[in-house]
Parts: structure tokens; sequence; C-alpha cells
């Protein structure tokens, strides 16, 4: 990736992979974060050693974020971000495969409001990215 990319993870579970992301050199400014409270996301094991790997580097770690509606989260909402990355993304065992499609739909609805590329075009045309049925 190119330098200083703002990226932004979304639906971690222990936090690996974003230490995976930091610990690769490629970027140097990471948000992870995870849709659990902090507390339920440290019961997941190495989770609470991750997330300090992460801050001992700098990131920025975030809970309760919910990827559907990241324009709603007081921190995300303030932030552009270049690339946001959803490592294995899935609404839990049982879920099938519409639920999954739908939460995938949202999240790109949702990634498009806090995006750098589209914040840029928007202030030149003030369009909203179009919403489509699912
Ligand atoms: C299969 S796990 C993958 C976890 C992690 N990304 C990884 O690669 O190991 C799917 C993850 O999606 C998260 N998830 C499901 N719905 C979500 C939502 N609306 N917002 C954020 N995360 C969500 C779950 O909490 C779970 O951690």
């Amino acid at each position: 990736m190119s330098e200083r990319l703002e990226v932004l993870l979304v639906g971690e579970g222990n936090f690996s992979f974003s230490v995976a992301v930091c610990e690769s050199g490629d970027v140097e400014n990471i948000t992870a974060s995870c849709l659990q409270t902090e507390q339920q996301a440290v019961a997941q094991e190495h989770a609470a050693h991750n997330i300090q790997r992460l801050r001992d580097r700098g990131c920025t770690v975030l809970f309760e974020v919910d990827c559907t509606c990241l324009n709603e989260h007081e921190v995300i909402r303030r932030s552009v971000y270049d690339r946001i990355i959803f490592n294995f993304p899935h609404c839990g065992r049982k879920s099938g495969v519409k639920k999954n499609r739908t939460l995938l739909a949202k999240f790109f609805i949702s990634c498009a409001e806090v995006l750098k590329a589209w914040r840029r075009s928007a202030c030149g045309s003030m369009q909203r990215p179009r919403r489509h049925s699912m």
C-alpha cells in the first residue's frame, strides 16, 4: 500500500488480523475495531495481548463498532479512511447466505460515508451514494 494510508479494520475477533496488518509494516495509520464491548472482546483468547500490541504500535482500538452504520460512531464519523477492511465477514454461526449478503451490502453502503474518495467527491457534487434495495 502507499504511504500514510488511513486504514480502518472492522469486524475483528481477537484482533490477530489487525496485528498481522500492523506488523506487515505496509500501513502506518490503523484503527482496529470490533462489534463487541471491550469486556466481551478481551474475553477471547489472545485478544488482550493483541490489543496491547496494537496500542504499543500507536494503533487506535475501538469497540462496539457496527460496520453497517459507521457514520454513527463518534470517532469514525470524524475521520476519513483510505481503506476499510473486513476480514472474513460473517454474521454468526447459524446465519444463512441471505443474512450475510445483507450484512455485506449494508457494510459497503456504510463505507461510502467514511471513505476519503467519496467524501472528496461529495464535497464537489453534494451527492450521497445511491442506496439499492436488497
Ligand atoms: C468470522 S468472524 C471474523 C473475525 C475476524 N475479522 C477475523 O478475520 O478473524 C466474523 C466477525 O464479524 C463480526 N460482525 C458481524 N456483524 C458485524 C457488524 N454488523 N459490525 C461489525 N462486525 C460484525 C463478528 O462479531 C465476528 O467477529
